[in-house]
């Protein structure tokens, strides 16, 4: 069966995406999922927290946008990186993706680059995991065409849930262009169940959002920042720490949802 897209973006910074993207990969890796991750940010966030510096590589995700055909092929067998031990394939970033709303401005089609090149790649994997820049344009519109399923890390707090409302505008739009109406869940993450305010707002997410919600709640935990400054995921430095054991709760749950659409 062909890999199930996963995009995690949210408009809003700093609420998780990266982590989500990183921690989930490894914890679908757990589950014996074959697993790619896709560092689509030009801020690089997901390489450098893998310690996979961009100026090393021959090829980044910039290169999955720019060329087709044969060059693409060979693109595809040189650009995945993997560190032993390491429970997913990686394609690394490069600042160069933010050249791309320029250089693609004039050109037709150019929302579907990124899904006609992942399209090579979907029978070698279970799942393709996105790591999405936080702001609008051509690559966070490339991820959410080629995504089957949008996770949407959500910061527990009252601001967090207004950036909501410009996501789903965003996906509004992208929708009367796409074959099917993209699907989406939301993923409550850095949540403190000692703040009343994040108790508050986790209810009002609940009560509106129903079932797009994950009954997966993420805490807050500082394992995240101890293990993003050795370069690992908190399931690889700490796996018996909250945070892994909520995401490999995330990942069964994805598993067995996807397993049923
Ligand atoms: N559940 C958590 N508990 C504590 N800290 C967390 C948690 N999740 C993420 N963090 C930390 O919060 C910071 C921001 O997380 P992250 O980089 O994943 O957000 P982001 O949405 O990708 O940000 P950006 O919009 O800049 O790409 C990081 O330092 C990360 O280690
Ligand atoms: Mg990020």
């Amino acid at each position: 069966m062909a890999a199930k897209v996963l995009a995690v973006a949210n408009q809003k910074g700093g609420v998780g995406k990266t982590t989500t993207a990183l921690t989930l990969s490894a914890a679908l890796g757990n589950y014996g999922q074959r697993t790619l991750t896709v560092d689509l940010d030009p801020h690089v966030s997901a390489s450098i927290h893998l310690r996979c510096y961009p100026e090393d590589m021959r090829f980044t995700a910039f290169d999955l946008f720019v060329h087709h055909g044969e060059a693409l092929a060979q693109i595809w067998s040189n650009i995945r990186v993997w560190e032993p031990g390491q429970r997913f394939e990686f394609v690394p970033g490069h600042k160069k993706l933010s050249d791309l709303e320029v250089d693609l401005s004039a050109r037709r089609g150019k929302g579907l680059l990124l899904r006609r090149a992942l399209q090579r790649v979907l029978d070698e994997y279970d799942y393709i995991v996105l790591d999405c820049p936080p702001h609008l344009g051509v690559l966070l519109v490339n991820a959410l065409m080629a995504a089957n399923l949008l996770v949407i890390p959500l910061q527990t707090d009252f601001m967090a849930v207004h950036g909501l409302k410009l996501l789903f505008e965003t996906v509004g739009t992208l929708n009367k262009l796409r074959p099917t109406p993209l699907r989406y869940k939301v993923l409550p993450t850095m949540y403190d169940a000692r703040a009343s305010a994040c108790r508050r707002v986790l209810q009002l997410l609940k009560d509106k959002l129903g079932e797009n919600m994950f009954s997966t709640i993420v805490h807050m935990d500082t394992k995240f920042r101890e293990a993003s400054a050795q370069g690992r995921t908190v399931s690889d430095a700490y796996p018996d720490s909250r945070g892994a054991l909520e995401y490999q709760q995330l990942a069964k749950e994805i598993i067995s949802h996807e397993q049923k659409s």
